[in-house]
């Protein structure tokens, strides 16, 4: 669904299906996406840690970063940004937008 600039928006649920400080993965134009809220707001951003290719789907939420469960590198949500090693690359973040209760995510095609 096409929604706005040159990204491609896709539906993944429905705003009330994520609780506050939980992270989910859906795969989206073929690429894993991890899906966080944090403080009543959506984050979504890569799947894969930049350090060692763990898992951050399978993570946690700490204080507006997402926390790798391998050996504990953290991110920004929002920006994707490392906050704490062992990671040193950032991951990338993607664009969120709810409209009519349902939570679309800009991935590029
Ligand atoms: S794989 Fe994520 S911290 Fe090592």
């Amino acid at each position: 669904m096409e929604m706005a600039g040159v990204e491609e928006y896709t539906k993944i649920c429905a705003e009330s299906d994520l609780s506050e400080g939980q992270v989910s993965t859906f795969e989206i134009n073929g690429r894993p996406v991890a899906v966080a809220k944090f403080e009543g707001v959506i984050y979504a951003v890569d799947d894969v840690c930049t350090h060692d290719g763990g898992d951050l789907g399978e993570g946690s939420v700490v204080k507006g970063q997402i926390q790798c469960p391998r050996h504990g590198a953290r991110f920004d949500l929002k920006t994707g940004e490392v906050t704490r090693m062992p990671a040193v690359f950032a991951i990338d973040t993607y664009e969120v937008k709810i409209v009519d209760g349902e939570v679309f995510i800009g991935v590029p095609a």
